[in-house]
């Protein structure tokens, strides 16, 4: 099996139905053309691609799954990808200037024993995307949300004022918004 194939499973990115149809409901309102800034590339980007009239751009900091994503997407319209430096405070070029519409984040990796824990977001997961995409889009969708470092994460955004709304899919969606929109 071909290491794209490896990497881009459905189970692999564990972006399920539950998710789609919550993210579809969410989406539904807002202005088209949707403009959306992805962190984390795989099965959501076709999901986003999916619903038409979007432009999306898509960001990653894991090098194989960058390259899986480039082979992936190449020739695709509407799609920017971007590689970045996960680390405590992101700097990406490409990106740093942009507005987006909304933000879904799927990255970096998540699960317990891969996780890269970074100075200052030690018990933290996805602070620092998380973090970045709030600062170009009114509000962003965290995937992942039932995990222990990503509650954290969006407690830690809480006590800071952001506005929490949770969706009980099986892996779980945030909806994180500033406290005044
Ligand atoms: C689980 S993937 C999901 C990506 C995408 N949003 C999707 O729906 O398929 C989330 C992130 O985990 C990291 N990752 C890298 N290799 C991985 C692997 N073998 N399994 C799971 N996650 C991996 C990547 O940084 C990737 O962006």
């Amino acid at each position: 099996m071909s290491r794209r194939k490896q990497v881009y499973t459905p189970q692999g990115g564990g972006f399920l139905e539950d998710d789609r149809q919550v993210l579809t409901e969410i989406l539904a309102p807002l202005a088209r053309p949707l403009s959306l800034l992805e962190f984390g590339p795989g099965q959501s980007t076709w999901f986003f691609l999916g619903l038409g009239d979007v432009k999306l751009v898509s960001l990653e900091s894991d090098d194989a799954w960058y390259r899986a994503a480039v082979h992936e997407f190449r020739g695709v319209e509407h799609l920017e990808l971007y590689r970045f430096e996960n680390s405590p405070q992101l700097s990406i070029p490409e990106v740093d200037d942009r507005c987006f519409d909304v933000a879904f984040v799927d990255s970096p990796v998540g699960m317990p024993r891969r996780r890269i824990r970074l100075p200052g977001q030690v018990q933290l997961s996805r602070f620092n995307t998380l973090s970045y995409a709030l600062e170009r889009a009114p509000f962003a969708v965290l995937h992942d949300a039932r995990r222990t470092a990503e509650r954290r994460t969006l407690a830690r955004l809480s006590s800071l004022g952001f506005c929490v709304e949770f969706h009980g899919t099986r892996r779980g969606l945030a909806v994180v918004r500033k406290g005044n929109s």
